[in-house]
Parts: C-alpha cells; sequence; structure tokens
C-alpha cells in the first residue's frame, strides 16, 4: 500500500516535506527559509484555520463552509484573498489562532483545509507546515519533521513575532496546544516516522541548515 500511494505523489511530481509541531515552535519561520533559499514552496494550512477562525470567530456551520470563497494565490508564497483583499495583515493575533484552533475541531473544516493543501501541492517542491500534515494531510510525505521548544522560548519567539505580553502569550499558546492536542480529529502528535527537532537552543540558521541537511538526503532517494 505504502509503495502505491508513493506511486501517485511522484506521478504527480511533487516532493514533500512536512513540518508539524505546537505553537511557536518556529515551523513557519524554517519553512519561510526553505521557500526563499531553496525554492520550496510554503503552504501554511495554519493560515488557512486563521483564515476560516477570523472570519466566523471559532464557530463556522457546515453551510458557511460550503460557502466560503477564499481565494488563493501561488506567487512567492501562498496569498489568501476574501473578497479581493490579503488576509495576511488580519490574521496573525493570538486572538485569531484561538479562534483558529476552535475551527480545528470541526470535520467540514478540517476537509476544506486538507483539500486546499493537497490541491496547491501538485508538481514541485513543497513545505508544509501545521499539526497534521504528516500525520494525515500527507502520510506519504518524503520527509515528515516534528518541531518542539519548550514552553518558555516558545512564548519568547512569539512575543517578538507579534510584539506582545510574554506572560500572556504564554497562557495563551498553553491553552491553545491542549485544545490542538486533544481534540477527537486529527490531534497535534508526533507522526510515527517523523523526525523529531528540539530546537530549545538552536537558533533559526542553525535549525535551517538541519533540516536541509536531512532533505538532502532525501532528495537524492527521491532522484535516483
Ligand atoms: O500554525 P498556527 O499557529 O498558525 O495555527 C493556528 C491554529 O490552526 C492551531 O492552533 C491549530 C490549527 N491548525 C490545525 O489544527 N491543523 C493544522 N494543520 C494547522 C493549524
Amino acid at each position: 500500500m505504502q509503495g502505491v500511494l508513493k506511486k501517485v505523489w511522484m506521478c504527480k511530481n511533487s516532493f514533500i516535506v512536512t513540518i508539524d509541531g505546537p505553537a511557536g515552535s518556529g515551523k513557519s519561520t524554517v519553512a519561510k527559509l526553505l521557500s526563499e533559499k531553496d525554492g520550496f514552496f510554503h503552504i501554511d494550512t495554519g493560515a488557512i484555520y486563521r483564515a476560516v477562525g477570523f472570519l466566523f470567530k471559532g464557530n463556522p456551520t457546515k453551510d458557511d463552509i460550503e460557502n466560503l470563497h477564499l481565494e488563493f494565490y501561488k506567487n512567492s508564497k501562498l496569498t489568501i484573498m476574501y473578497n479581493g483583499k490579503d488576509m495576511e495583515g488580519l490574521i496573525r493575533s493570538e486572538s485569531v489562532g484561538f479562534y483558529a484552533s476552535k475551527c480545528a475541531k470541526l470535520s467540514y473544516v478540517r476537509d476544506f483545509v486538507n483539500q486546499k493543501a493537497k490541491d496547491i501541492a501538485i508538481n514541485g517542491k513543497f513545505v508544509i507546515d501545521g499539526r497534521d500534515c504528516g500525520s494525515v494531510i500527507f502520510p506519504d510525505a518524503d520527509l515528515k519533521i516534528f518541531l518542539t521548544a519548550k514552553i518558555d522560548e516558545r512564548a519568547k519567539r512569539r512575543a517578538k513575532e507579534i510584539n506582545g505580553n510574554m506572560d500572556k502569550i504564554k497562557k495563551d499558546i498553553i491553552l491553545r496546544d491542549m485544545q490542538d492536542e486533544k481534540r477527537n480529529i486529527a490531534p497535534l502528535i508526533r507522526p510515527k516516522d517523523a523526525i523529531e527537532i528540539d530546537s530549545t537552543d538552536m537558533d533559526i540558521e542553525s535549525e535551517y541548515l538541519l533540516i536541509k541537511k536531512l532533505i538532502k538526503e532525501k532528495y537524492e532517494d527521491y532522484n535516483s
């Protein structure tokens, strides 16, 4: 079965790297570097949950999702537009993160996000980050990373990123992690075949170089 799935990806000519992990572990930061320096197309699945969370404050109905017209543009990165407006500037706060995590419990929201990610990741090199990218969306990904860091370090990074209060952010991400780990559908888990990296004492450059080295090994296999 594994072999058959692998063939499907290869037919589509995609090389898929997934990076899963808790809030603030640096998934998107390292994925952005892989995109800028190595030509990977970055799909931030959390951004799609955030867009849904922002629009419906955490409580979309099935009808809301069926009628939702988000537009996705593949420029140098994935741009999510709603009513002609780029959503990036609206979705990065911790409160939107909380709404996103609430929406993420709903199966119809998860189906919507998973389908978008699968539709986009065709023909090319992709790095896809989130909570269930290696466990559910791309179970046959070429390389799976599970990125973690101690809670204080994660809170510090998020506080710097969004210019917020570290103690408040720490409480918020503990709550969000709990919600993401305890939900019934596609909870945050380390996929069995993922390589775990604890980035607590690593700077972003060493994290990037380590992941790049792992990718290089897999890419040689993939091309052989
Ligand atoms: O990666 P992020 O912090 O931007 O994600 C926001 C929320 O979206 C996260 O708390 C849970 C949800 N999410 C998810 O359930 N599955 C994913 N693959 C990505 C995000």
